[in-house]
């Protein structure tokens, strides 16, 4: 692919803000988590309501996810960068690990349910599909946790950002 198209690509996308999840998963392939700005809401109104995720095939969450078959969406709160930087990886290295560093719960599904999330979405693994680097993963939703606090975690032009209210003049 041409070099200039690639970056026009990261580019343009980088200007999408996004808000921030973590997927985590549990089951016989072990807890993993990672942070992602893919998560889309597919469906309201099938069975259940239904989103997905696109995570790099390479990521230890990704394998996790297709074989526990279910996963938890946790969309992130405002104050939560931390939070997002210890599942993407940038924790120090001296840091306690991802799942000892956070308070969470096993939904009824036995997935980890983060504190502090503005919504988590436990899911079962719909389907899942390899399209050149990464998983994308469609997850029905099974149990939804709301927070008193609905602002998200965004992030967007490379760097984390809140929402504000545009006054009408
Ligand atoms: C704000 C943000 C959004 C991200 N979104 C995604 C994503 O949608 N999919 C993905 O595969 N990785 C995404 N990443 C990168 C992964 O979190 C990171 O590469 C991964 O956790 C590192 O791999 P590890 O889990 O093996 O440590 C994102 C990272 C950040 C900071």
């Amino acid at each position: 692919m041409q070099t200039d198209l690639r970056n026009r690509f990261l580019e343009g996308m980088s200007r999408a803000a996004t808000f921030v999840a973590v997927a985590t998963t549990d089951g016989e392939a072990g807890r993993f988590g990672v942070t992602i700005s893919s998560l889309t809401s597919v469906s309201a109104d099938g069975d259940h309501p239904s989103l997905l995720a696109c995570v790099h095939h390479l990521s230890p969450a990704a394998t996790a996810i297709l074989k526990n078959r279910a996963f938890c969406a946790n969309l992130l709160g405002q104050n939560q960068q931390a939070l997002s930087d210890l599942f993407a990886g940038r924790a120090k290295p001296d840091a306690p690990s991802r799942f000892e560093a956070v308070e969470w719960f096993a939904g009824p599904g036995g997935q980890p349910i983060l504190a502090g999330a503005t919504a988590n979405f436990e899911c079962k693994l719909a389907t899942a599909l390899l399209w050149e680097t990464h998983y994308i993963i469609v997850g029905q939703v099974t149990a939804a946790w709301l927070s008193d606090e609905p602002a998200a975690l965004l992030y967007g032009q490379r760097a984390y950002r809140k929402a504000v209210h545009l006054t009408e003049d």
